[in-house]
Order: C-alpha cells, then structure tokens, then sequence
C-alpha cells in the first residue's frame, strides 16, 4: 500500500508530480488560454466583485492561503487576508456580504475551519472550499468550491495536499486576473504555459533527494533550526519549519527573512543551520545580504537556489537546486527539497515519521 516507499510521507511526496497534474487536468488549456473551474465559472461575479477575499484555514492549509494571499492580490489586485481559522471564530470579525470567503482544508473535517465556515454564512458571506476530501463536511457546507484532486493522503504531515492547494489557487488568481482585465495577456499566457510545466519540474526537483539526505545526516542533532524566505517563499519558509518540528521533533523557526534582525539574528552561532530559500527571482539581492549577515555570525547556511546559481553557492555551507519558473510559482518547487529534509532527518531520528506523537491527521476537536 506504500508501494515500495517505506512511509506514505515519501510515497505522497513522490506522487506531487501526478497529482498536481490530476488537479490542473480538464481545468487547464494552456494552449487556448482558458481555465475553467465549475465552481469559479458558476460563480464568478461573486468574486470579481468582492471587497476583499478572506481566507480561512489551519496548519499547512493556513500557509498555503498565505501562499495564495500573495498571488492573488498580485494577478487579480484583490485585497486578501489570511486567518487562522480558531481565531477568526472567536474574535467577531468583520464580514460583510461582499466579501468571499476561501476555506482550505485537506481534510474537510478541521473544526475550527468548519465552525468559521458556518460563522461567514451566518454574516452573509459567499464561502468557496479549496478541499481534497469529496463529500467531507467543509465540501459540503460551503456555496461552492474546486477540488485539490491529490488522492487519499495518510501521512500526518502533509505534503501533496500543501502543493496541490496551491495548484488550485494560483488556477483561481489567473482566473480572476482575466476576468478583471489585471493581468496583460502576455503575461497570462506565461503563467499558465508554466504551470502547465510545473509536474515535470517538481519531477526534477526530487532529484534533490540524495542532497537533502546528506545534508539530513549531517544536520540531524541539532536542537533548533531557522527557514527563511521573502516574498512568495515567506510562506514556504513557515511550512518547512511547521514540516521538521512535527515529525522530527526538532525545534523549528520559519521568519520572512528580514525579520531577523528584529530579533532572531541573536539566536545565531555555529551550531545553529539555517535554511535560507534563494530563488533567484525573489529578492535575490536582498536574501544574498541577509546570507552574509548569518555567515558574519558563523551560522550553518543551507540554502534552496535555482539552478545554476553561482552566486548563494559561493557563500552557502550547503545548496539545493530547483528549476527555474515564473516567480509566483516558486513554492511548488522549493517546497519540495525542504519536504525531503523533514523526512531525513525524520528517519534518522527513528520518529515515527506517518504518525507523529501527540497529532492526528484531521483535528475534530476545537
Ligand atoms: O485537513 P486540514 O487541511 O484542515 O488540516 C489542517 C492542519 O491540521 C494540517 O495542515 C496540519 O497542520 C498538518 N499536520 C501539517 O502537516
């Protein structure tokens, strides 16, 4: 059932090429220019002409709206906010009819994203699920909503659900990028030419595995870790961190990486690895310097570069490649090595790497 691969965590990273094509098939003309989603189609006024998108979700869920926040108010300039789902509910939030609601659950059974799902219907709002269960509650109790089409995940930590989501949403912002008219049709064309290609390029960044294990072996004992990233890859930085304390049990940090002078560069020393996310589109410049402040430091610096890339290698202990692709698509490919990292380490630390002590794979409970 794990077919071949020793923990469904691998064999679910494994499949990320598949499913991420499973969930753009039938949706996808990239050479007509078209996407086509029923649940967006049906409802597209809805969200052409919502004040703002509200997006509620929990854990790795969360990180992939904060994903979306930045690629929607990009493509379609419409004002998103991200929320934790437990938080939203309980705080009276402001929702007015005009807004649209995105809840994220793989499960579709969080209740904390359930219980703010019922709260935005209630205050008038148009809800849209992004879930991969069919038929789970959230599927059901929301207006509307698109399938992530990754197929049953069973490892706690969740991977092929992480990118699959974000597959959906960027689908959803290109989408609404032509129905406002917020994108040029060049660059609209660009996009979907190259999410059409992103299968074959997370294909290509597995082929970090064997660098990942290294680097797990020779990282495995430390206490702490810190993950860095700007811009689109902030959020990748967070779901690196959130993917190595929950099956590793190592204490993690993920920070937008000019935050760190704000507090956490006291934390480094030699002892301390640093995974910095260096694509060379996002504010290369700026993660460059923020490198060198580590290195100043004598921090550990393990870094996720593009292809190619001469220039973080020359400063980093360590480098991952990933292919290159339009910016806004960087964290389907640099989510990839820092997935394979937690797994590593993981095993090395003989955890329990599909069933992490004190966590479940749907949390029903507030
Ligand atoms: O099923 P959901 O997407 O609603 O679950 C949300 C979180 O519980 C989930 O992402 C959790 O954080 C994972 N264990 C992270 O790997």
């Amino acid at each position: 059932e794990k077919g071949g691969y020793d923990h469904f965590m691998l064999k679910e990273i494994y499949e990320q090429p598949s499913v991420i094509k499973d969930t753009y098939r039938g949706r996808l003309h990239a050479n007509k220019g078209i996407i086509q989603m029923a649940g967006v189609e049906d409802n597209l006024e809805k969200f052409t002409n919502a004040r703002r998108i509200l997006i509620v979700a929990c854990g790795t869920s969360w990180h992939a709206g904060l994903v979306a926040e930045y690629i929607i108010e990009e493509f379609a300039r419409i004002s998103v906010e991200v929320e934790y789902a437990s938080e939203f509910r309980y705080r009276n939030p402001i929702i007015n009819s005009d807004d649209v609601v995105i809840a994220i659950s793989q499960s579709g059974e969080t209740a904390d994203t359930l219980a703010a799902i019922k709260l935005a219907k209630e205050k008038g709002a148009f809800v849209f699920g992004v879930c991969n269960v069919v038929g789970s509650s959230i599927s059901r109790e929301t207006h509307a909503g698109a399938y992530t089409h990754a197929g049953p995940e069973i490892g706690v930590a969740s991977t092929k659900a992480f990118t699959t989501q974000i597959t959906v949403l960027t689908m959803i912002a290109l989408r609404l990028a032509k129905a406002k008219g917020t994108m040029s049709n060049s660059d609209y064309q660009r996009y979907l030419l190259e999410l059409e290609l992103i299968p074959e390029k997370v294909e290509e960044a597995l082929l970090s595995n064997d660098v990942a294990k290294t680097i797990a072996g020779i990282y495995k004992g430390a206490p702490n870790c810190l993950y860095l990233g700007r811009g689109y890859n902030f959020p990748v930085a967070l779901e690196g961190a959130l993917k190595l304390k929950e099956i590793s049990y190592i204490h993690a940090e993920g920070y937008p990486a000019a935050e760190m002078k704000h507090g956490p560069i006291a934390l480094i020393d030699e002892h301390m690895p640093v995974v910095v996310i260096a694509p060379k589109q996002n504010h290369y410049d700026k993660v460059v310097s923020n490198i060198q402040e580590i290195k100043a430091r004598s921090g550990k610096i393990i870094a996720v570069v593009t292809k190619g890339d001469t220039q973080v290698r020359a400063l980093a202990d360590h480098v991952i490649e990933v292919p290159d692709t339009s910016e806004a698509l960087t964290p389907l490919l640099t989510t990839i090595p820092l997935q394979l990292l937690s797994y590593h380490i993981a095993v090395m630390r003989e955890c329990n790497v599909d069933q992490p002590r004190n966590l479940a794979k749907s949390v029903t409970v507030e």
